[in-house]
């Protein structure tokens, strides 16, 4: 197929270059000309295991070029994918959908033989439907220009795997169209057909459902790691042990043991500001209930930055200025360079404010990290980070850092002091090298 994705950050990239894995000839429209100039010479812009790959042969081949004109978009496609970012806005009341409006406004326009949008941005649920009435206005095809929503579930790091061998495709069609389905829910299925042929469900929805599928499941994996989190702090109030207490959890099928891991919170660019976004949707829908669980699981993540700082404060004595923090991780999680709502530089940056002098190192989020946060030594290695430290914080769980010695990392340090703010950490070899290992909820 022809197809078209619009906006080529971390969803539209990859969306894109998995469907020209697919055999599709794709057209990737970004408007920012640094982000678009890389991707069409094969580069990608940010870290993400294989999809630099996919992009460099498909550029290669041909099958995927770069544009930043929805007219050539239009041209070149029917089947438009739109891929933009809807942030939080800055009043923090809800998302920001003017990425959204101003590419469906811009291509719409275009739309003059029978086109198919297919929204898979992240939007407050009722979006979609007021898209479609916009859509069928704007285009000179009338309603022969239909509008679906077909939401994206990938994670960071294994965006390629997510992508073509999803856990299931939800597709969302306007059911107020006189043929049900309508004809972009039939060429969708087509599209994600050998998807299905190979064990992927498919679920056809009406499009409000399809928004929530999204926000909820979100907004549930959220509030998964804010319950785990918030009995760590029971844990430490009782001195049991949470992680201990995790794995006794996990063997329960019916809560499993994934999304369980306790520390110092979710980040990134997505879960932060979904769980916001539905709240606020939630409460202008009259259903507070919802805002008020979505507020206490946005509350109790935040408070897990705060308990690590003090926690760090407490090991130094009640004082971090002038102490020499190392810190381990800058990135949001493993397996990326995303510093974006980082919990981890959030807590380095705590502690500089706070007086103490912080050298940080992330095997992948160096620069980033360095961008987010200037004020902080970025260093270029593990050991470099610990050298001279009072304290040593372990705040994202790269393997490189399960795998350090801690004998080596101990005659680098000059008092042997390690918080693991992930929990993830074996503590009986760092204590038989001689360190003291605190971790939140951990006995
Ligand atoms: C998330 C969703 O998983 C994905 O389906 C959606 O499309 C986008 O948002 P991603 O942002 O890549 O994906 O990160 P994810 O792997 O979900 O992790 C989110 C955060 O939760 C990370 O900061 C991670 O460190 C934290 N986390 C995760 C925990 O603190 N504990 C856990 O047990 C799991």
């Amino acid at each position: 197929m022809r197809i078209s994705v619009i906006g080529c950050g971390y969803l539209g990239a990859t969306h894109a270059a998995c469907l020209a894995e697919l055999g599709h000839d794709v057209l990737g429209v970004e408007t920012d000309p640094r982000q678009r100039a890389l991707l069409a010479s094969g580069e990608l812009p940010f870290h993400e295991p294989g999809l630099d790959t996919l992009l460099a042969t498909h550029v290669a081949s041909g099958r995927l070029r770069f544009t930043d004109s929805l007219a050539d978009a239009a041209a070149h496609a029917d089947l438009h994918f739109l891929c933009v970012g809807t942030p939080q806005r800055r009043d923090g009341r809800g998302a920001d959908l003017a990425q959204v409006d101003g590419a469906v406004e811009a291509l719409a326009v275009h739309l003059d033989r029978p086109s198919y949008v297919v929204g898979k941005s992240t939007v407050p649920v009722g979006t979609a439907a007021r898209l479609a009435r916009r859509v069928a206005e704007l285009a000179p095809a009338g309603a022969d220009a239909e509008l679906v929503w077909n939401p994206e579930f990938l994670r960071e790091g294994h965006a390629v795997e997510d992508t073509l061998r999803p856990d299931r495709v939800v597709i969302g069609v306007d059911t107020h169209r006189p043929e049900g389905e309508g004809l972009a829910g039939k060429v969708l299925r087509e599209l994600y057909s050998p998807l299905e042929d190979a064990g992927v469900p498919v679920l056809v929805t009406d499009l409000p459902t399809a928004e929530l599928v999204k926000v909820s499941a979100n907004a549930f994996l959220a509030t998964k790691v804010s319950f785990v989190n918030a009995v760590a702090e029971v844990c430490d109030a009782a001195g049991a042990d949470v992680v201990a207490l995790t794995e006794a959890l996990g063997h329960d099928v019916r809560i499993g043991n994934r999304f369980l891991s306790p520390g110092i919170g979710f980040g990134g660019g997505c879960l932060p500001k979904d769980v916001r976004a539905f709240g606020h949707r939630a409460g202008e829908l009259g259903v507070d209930s919802m805002a008020d669980l979505l507020g206490v699981v946005d509350d109790v993540n935040l408070r897990q930055r705060s308990r690590t700082v003090a926690a760090a404060t407490a090991m130094l004595g009640g004082s971090v200025t002038r102490a020499r923090i190392g810190v381990w991780g800058a990135a949001f999680k493993p397996g990326s360079d995303d510093v974006r709502d980082s919990p981890a530089l959030a807590v380095a940056s705590a502690l500089h404010a706070r007086g103490a002098s912080v050298a940080v190192y992330d095997p992948a989020a160096r620069e980033t990290g360095r961008r987010m946060a200037p004020d902080l030594d970025h260093v270029g290695s593990a050991l470099e980070a610990a050298r001279g430290a009072d304290l040593l914080l372990h705040l994202t769980e790269w393997p490189e850092f399960a795998a350090a010695d801690p004998v080596a990392v101990g005659a680098a340090v000059r008092r042997p002091l390690l918080l693991d703010g992930r929990t993830t950490l074996d503590p009986a070899p760092w204590r038989a090298a001689g360190w003291t290992v605190r971790g939140l909820g951990r006995r």
